[in-house]
């Protein structure tokens, strides 16, 4: 597999589950269990009275890592064409503006219509990804197979 595909991959597979992990912060109601911004009460350490949120933050600054490797390699390659180029672009921008979005969502204690806000760029990311890993896929099917060693 390509490095391309390979990090789209996993940005897609680590942003669903980062989407899943917010969706169960909500709808338990566990959004203010780590009322500070960037870390939670005890620094570093994660604690059970907010492990939720606490993993919410840490897939959420994977997530920005591989989002944005996956935006450098994508404008870094040669290969890449001008939309997949676009499509990631708007990912790493989404991803720093969800990111500091979900800064704003604490700061503002869950006021509604940041946390829709806060739903709806997540639905951007995953669509700007996923463009990016069908862009990916379709590089490697074009690539002429090696023939086979007799
Ligand atoms: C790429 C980064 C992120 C993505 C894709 C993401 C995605 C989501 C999603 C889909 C939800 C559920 C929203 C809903 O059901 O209405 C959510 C909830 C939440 N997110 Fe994030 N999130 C990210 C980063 C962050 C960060 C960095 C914070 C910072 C603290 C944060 C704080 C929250 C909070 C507090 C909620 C719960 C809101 C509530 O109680 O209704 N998120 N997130």
């Amino acid at each position: 597999m390509r490095l391309l595909t390979a990090l789209s991959l996993s940005s897609l597979t680590v942003l669903f589950s980062l989407i899943f992990i917010g969706g169960y912060v909500s709808a338990s109601g566990v959004g203010l269990t780590c009322p500070d911004w960037p870390l939670c009460p005890q620094g570093l350490m994660p604690h059970d009275d907010f492990i939720i949120e606490y993993i919410h933050r840490s897939v959420a600054a994977a997530t920005g890592l591989l989002i944005i490797a996956m935006m450098a390699f994508t404008l870094k390659s040669r290969e890449s064409p001008r939309g997949m180029k676009i499509a990631s672009i708007i990912a790493g921008a989404a991803v720093i503006g969800q990111i500091t979005l979900g800064a704003v969502v604490i700061v503002e204690r869950l006021h509604a219509l940041l946390v829709t806000a806060h739903l709806a760029l997540g639905i951007v990311l995953f669509s700007m990804v996923l463009l990016t890993l069908m862009y990916a896929y379709r590089i490697e099917d074009k690539r002429p197979v090696a023939p086979r060693a007799q």
